[in-house]
């Protein structure tokens, strides 16, 4: 038997930085309206045409491989977790898999869809393939585009406000000492307000799912052969996200307590064991609760959603990867990864580091 740890971290945020003022010009909204409910002062933005999720997930890819110490050769598997893929098909692991220049050609690669808690989602799996001997070097990656899918006019400023775009990888190797590493993994889903946050087309549904209060999504009419892109839709009011703002913070801030419990109570220990969280950065605000409900002190949590805005499957290990660069990580500490997004679906790993 075997543990699973994470050998090499790496992460990667565009350049552009955008400010709340930024977004003032193309919308009604105001930086003290922005800070106030999310705490975000920025986030950054890929260069369109130039970047995607996949080079962006690239760049952090490189990093993480380069601090395992390892060539990309030697990379057995890669799951790559992300809700703004470069193509509605193939996924973005086979994508970064070419952009990498991986030698090994019969490898495999895994695409996550758990959007906010994709990243760990896809280190509970990437975990298992590693604590099973299957593979000994296993990539990681959540990378989000953001900026391409999100509606800059006043009517998606609650979604467009929050989000920005960047990248974080790891590669998970084997860990002899079944005292560190990762410890244990919990994931969790429940699918019945599915669409409180949801992108929901272009996609297969042809208005299946059609329910009171969601006319406005564009649900096509039953009788009329579903189309994946419904075009008159488009041309009227374009396709973005959607999100129930005040829905989605009630189940969060229940939720990511439950689940860092879950973790923590499964292997023995309580809250002031935590020597550091890294929540999911979904809004500041929804962190800061979560810290209070739990009764963790400043200096027990890393946030940047300050800087960078939401980045959903990238979040996490962008954090991580600061946190470790800052010296907020050191050798031993329990660290403690939970996130919450659409879904609904969420889950938490604790890591012996
Ligand atoms: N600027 C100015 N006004 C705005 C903006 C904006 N960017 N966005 C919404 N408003 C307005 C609304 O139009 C509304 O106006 P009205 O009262 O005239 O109708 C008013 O502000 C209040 O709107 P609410 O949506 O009720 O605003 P709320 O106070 O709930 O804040 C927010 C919105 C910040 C999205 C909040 O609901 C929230 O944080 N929810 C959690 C969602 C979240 O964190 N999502 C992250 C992604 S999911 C995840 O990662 C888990």
């Amino acid at each position: 038997m075997v543990n699973s740890k994470i050998a090499g971290i790496g992460y990667y945020v565009p350049e552009k930085e955008v400010t709340n003022d930024d977004l003032a010009q193309y919308m009604e909204t105001s930086d003290a309206w922005i800070q106030e409910r999310t705490g975000i002062k920025s986030r950054r933005y890929a260069e369109k045409h130039k970047e995607t999720t996949t080079t962006m997930g690239a760049r952090a890819a490189e990093k993480a491989i380069e601090d395992a110490g390892i060539a990309k050769e030697e990379i057995d598997f890669i799951i790559f977790a992300t809700l703004s893929p470069d193509y509605y098909f193939p996924g973005c692991g086979v994508l970064v898999q070419r952009e990498l220049g991986i030698s090994n050609l019969e490898m495999g690669a895994l695409d996550i869809r758990n959007q906010c808690s994709g990243f760990i989602y896809g280190l509970s799996v990437a975990d298992k393939f590693v604590k099973s001997g299957q593979y000994k070097n296993v990539l990681l990656i959540g990378s989000e585009m953001h900026s391409m899918g999100i509606d800059f006019s006043t009517k998606g400023r609650n979604v467009t406000v929050i989000f920005g775009d960047g990248a974080g990888a790891v590669v998970l190797q084997p860990e002899k000492d079944l005292n560190k590493g990762i410890l244990t993994t919990h994931l969790h889903s429940d699918g019945r307000d599915a669409e409180e946050l949801s992108f929901i087309s272009p996609g297969s549904h042809g208005g299946y799912h059609d329910k009171e209060g969601f006319e406005d999504f564009g649900f096509v009419d039953p009788d009329v052969p579903g189309e994946i892109f419904i075009t008159e839709k488009i041309a009227k009011d374009g396709t973005y996200p959607y999100m129930n703002g005040p829905a989605v913070f009630k189940k969060a801030v229940k939720k990511f307590p439950e689940v860092i419990m879950t973790a923590l109570k499964t292997k023995g220990y309580d809250t002031k064991d935590i020597d550091m969280l890294i929540p999911h950065q979904a809004n500041l605000r929804i962190s800061q609760f979560v810290a209070k409900t739990l009764g963790l002190g400043p200096n027990q949590v890393h946030n940047n959603i300050q800087k960078y805005g939401n980045t959903t499957a990238a979040s996490v290990p962008i954090a991580l990867a600061e946190a470790i660069e800052l010296g907020k990580i050191k050798d031993n500490d329990l660290v403690c990864l939970a996130a919450f997004g659409s879904g609904f679906t969420w889950g938490s790993a604790l890591i012996r580091w």
